[in-house]
């Protein structure tokens, strides 16, 4: 069978999988019922090829084709989403890479080191609020222990959800003793492809990002009776702190995001004792982040004085810069005259790079440049000449 026939086949398979009616987006929330699926039917499309799925205690999976000599290539991706998130962010690489393989094997190609086919669980951390948590907790980034007391938005443990899809943290992590070298095929989530009018790139870098925890506390009070003047309201807070945190950004040439809210006890005739807001921040260097979100803080820091209103700040999951190897990513760019560019998101493969291992991501076109968004695309055209990519970058890095 072709290996683009069995790419839009994988492809209309998943897509009614946790797909929302009224906007066209995806909820694949880790460890709930559509990302059960995903792994399920990835167990299938494995055993399709012959290959064998081990998945670990978390839920992290592996297959690996061919048992030659020497560290082997993996490649894969992730299966969850963003609440709302797009089709492509995450499995067009699991779903490219099976494809890959499939046009290897039409190729005729017998691999001298193995290629595994690999998912990491929790890769956008919009469940426990820990992006990539799979690859971190299999890399030691990020330690059981720490995991462990990790609650989602319904306080429920990271561990009864893992429990709950039918897995046992206890029967261990996957080894990433094989792996020479890690290749993640992914939508690009900005328009640099498309300014360049290209189809496929390669990933020179990733820009350093974390999420910060704002807790903005006030009084409670009655929407009508307490005067303008009397208010300690932490959501006035929080407001001017985006704002200052929008312009902060805009500025320095950064990103700087509040996207999740959480405000109690969230009364419309109420002025709120605490407004919870997460920030996304990302910059070109490690010590430009540490300025942002610095200045982000000692902004709202300086309005919580004049609101009468406090506020603590907690990081989550902070990502370093990272730097794909380049030697590979030159050797690469040279098969199919890609060009290398820079990322401002998050992937496993920074993960696995920043844990010493040999890493490159090939990026894919998307036209309208939108992610984390029902709007997000990928055109099929695109999506097999990215496969085709794939397949050449495999079998550069496995050879024959
Ligand atoms: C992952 O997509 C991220 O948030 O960077
Ligand atoms: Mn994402
Ligand atoms: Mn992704
Ligand atoms: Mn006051």
């Amino acid at each position: 069978m072709p290996a683009s026939r069995d790419f839009e086949e994988m492809w209309r398979d998943l897509a009614p999988v946790g797909r929302s009616a009224s906007s066209g987006g995806y909820y694949r929330q880790p460890w709930a019922s559509a990302e059960t699926e995903l792994r399920a039917w990835f167990v299938e499309q494995c055993a399709a090829r012959g290959l064998t799925v081990e998945t670990d205690g978390i839920g992290n999976q592996v297959a690996w084709w061919g048992d030659g000599e020497g560290p082997g290539v993996l490649t894969g991706s992730h299966l969850d989403s963003v609440l709302d998130g797009g089709a492509y962010d995450g499995p067009l690489g699991v779903v490219s890479a099976l494809a890959a393989l499939d046009a290897l094997r039409d190729r005729g190609v017998t691999p001298a080191r193995p290629i595994g086919i690999g998912v990491f669980v929790e890769e956008e951390g919009s469940r426990f609020g820990r992006a990539c948590l799979g690859s971190r907790l299999v890399t030691g980034a990020t330690t059981w222990d720490q995991a462990k007391e990790l609650t989602d938005r319904d306080g429920v443990f990271l561990a009864d959800a893992i429990a709950g899809a039918g897995l046992d943290p206890s029967a261990g992590l996957l080894s990433l003793d094989r792996v020479g070298t890690f290749v993640e095929l992914h939508v690009e989530q900005g328009r640099d492809l498309v300014d360049r009018d290209v189809a496929v790139g390669l990933a020179s870098e990733i820009w350093p990002h974390g999420r910060w925890r704002f807790d903005f506390a006030g009084q409670a009070n009655h929407a009508g009776t307490t005067r303008m003047e009397d208010r300690h309201d932490p959501m006035l807070t929080y407001a001017m702190t985006a704002l200052a945190a929008n312009k902060q950004a805009r500025l320095a040439g950064q990103r700087a995001t509040f996207g999740r809210l959480a405000v109690e006890p969230n009364g419309t005739n109420a002025v709120p004792s605490l407004v919870t807001a997460w920030l996304d921040a990302r910059a070109s260097s490690d010590d430009a982040l540490a300025s942002l979100v610095a200045e982000v803080q000692r902004q709202a820091d300086d309005r919580a004085g004049r609101d009468g209103t406090s506020l603590v700040v907690t990081p989550e999951s902070v990502s370093g810069s990272v730097v794909f190897d380049a030697d590979l990513a030159a050797r690469l760019a040279a098969l199919g005259g890609w060009p290398v560019i820079p990322t401002q998101a998050g992937h496993d493969a920074g993960i696995l790079s920043a844990a010493g291992i040999s890493t490159a991501m090939v990026f894919v076109r998307n036209p309208t440049g939108i992610s984390h968004s029902p709007d997000e695309h990928a055109g099929t055209a695109d999506c097999l000449a990215g496969v085709e990519a794939l397949a050449d970058v495999l079998a550069e890095l496995a050879g024959s």
